[in-house]
């Protein structure tokens, strides 16, 4: 693998899947091929477990780490041929090639604007850096894809499955603010790829963008499409066609026990108590949200280490 900006750059899921599980059984396995190679990890938004866990995996295969939030260096400039005579202090031509001088491998987190859909579809950060750095990008959730996110769900539904195939349904949940579509889009991407019975419900006008849903079966109504489910994955996301708005209130969306029945409860974290996910099933040992977290370790650790294995 020579990047990690989507999914579809894992050539085999399953395989992957099953080596990551097998690190997690023995996390220093490979604890020399990181040796004298360093990873630089680039912050525009806030993070506990991307940050986290992605230095801890660089660590395990025996890498350095740089963090930097980005907020603390010269204000980056992304447009050509501007005249850069405002705020902006550094273009992304020379900061790439900079930073790529210090690393072996970039991972870049840069979240959506949520009001200019053109530009947060073209990925115009993570694309930026993918193209001007002379250094693998991996992608720790841009304005469309959360990719490391998708294949630690990916990993936790593999290691809990009970069913050859079970039923995953991905439900939206309310939220007082209005979120990315980055973590749905790379889990029904992902699990597209799984072998699952995927399906996704949301209310009207919450639809994903078509490109990513595919023939995935949406339901509007909740309750019809929790029937069964195995696995109900929670999250929220502001409307796509109305590009970022949150729409009429809908808190009777919560995930609650009794809508769940037996399923195991997943969420991508952080999450709001009570507004998302009533307590009742956070504090069950249905969730298995304190384990996702653990798996992206793994999930960050096998993208690093079949990216250090191709330089
Ligand atoms: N799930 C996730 O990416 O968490 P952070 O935003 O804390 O990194």
């Amino acid at each position: 693998m020579n990047q990690f900006l989507n999914i579809g750059d894992i050539s085999n899921l399953n395989t992957t899947v099953q080596d990551a599980i097998a690190l997690k059984n023995n996390p220093f396995a490979f604890h020399s091929i990181g040796k004298q190679k360093t990873l630089v990890l680039l912050f525009f938004n806030a993070s506990l477990r991307t940050r986290m866990s992605t230095e801890l995996a660089a660590k395990n295969l025996g890498m350095n780490v740089i963090v930097l939030n980005v907020s603390d260096a010269w204000k980056l400039e992304f447009e050509e041929g501007v005249v850069m005579n405002l705020d902006t202090s550094e273009h992304i031509k020379e900061a790439a090639q900079v930073i790529s001088q210090y690393a072996t491998i970039i991972g870049v987190r840069a979240f959506p604007t949520l009001t200019n859909k053109a530009k947060d579809q073209s990925e115009w950060i993570l694309n930026a850096f993918s193209s001007l750095a002379s250094v693998p990008v991996i992608n720790m959730e841009s304005a469309t894809a959360h990719p490391l996110q998708g294949l630690a769900d990916a990993i936790t539904i593999e290691e809990q499955r009970q069913q050859k195939k079970p039923k995953v349904v991905l439900s939206w949940a309310p939220h007082p603010k209005a979120l990315p579509h980055a973590v749905a889009n790379s889990f029904i991407q992902t699990m597209q790829l799984q072998d699952v019975d995927l399906c996704i419900t949301h209310p009207a006008g919450y639809d994903l963008d078509p490109k990513i849903v595919k023939d995935t079966p949406v339901f509007y109504n909740q309750e019809e499409a929790l029937q069964n489910a195995d696995f109900v994955y929670a999250k929220n996301w502001s409307s796509f066609n109305d590009y970022g708005k949150i729409l009429t209130p809908t808190s009777d969306w919560i995930i609650t026990k009794d809508k769940i029945g037996e399923a195991k409860f997943m969420h991508c974290l952080p999450v709001r108590r009570n507004v998302v996910v009533e307590d009742a099933v956070l504090d069950s040992s249905q969730s298995l949200c304190i384990e996702q977290s653990n798996n992206r370790t793994y999930a960050a650790q096998i993208v690093l280490k079949q990216i250090l294995e191709s330089l």
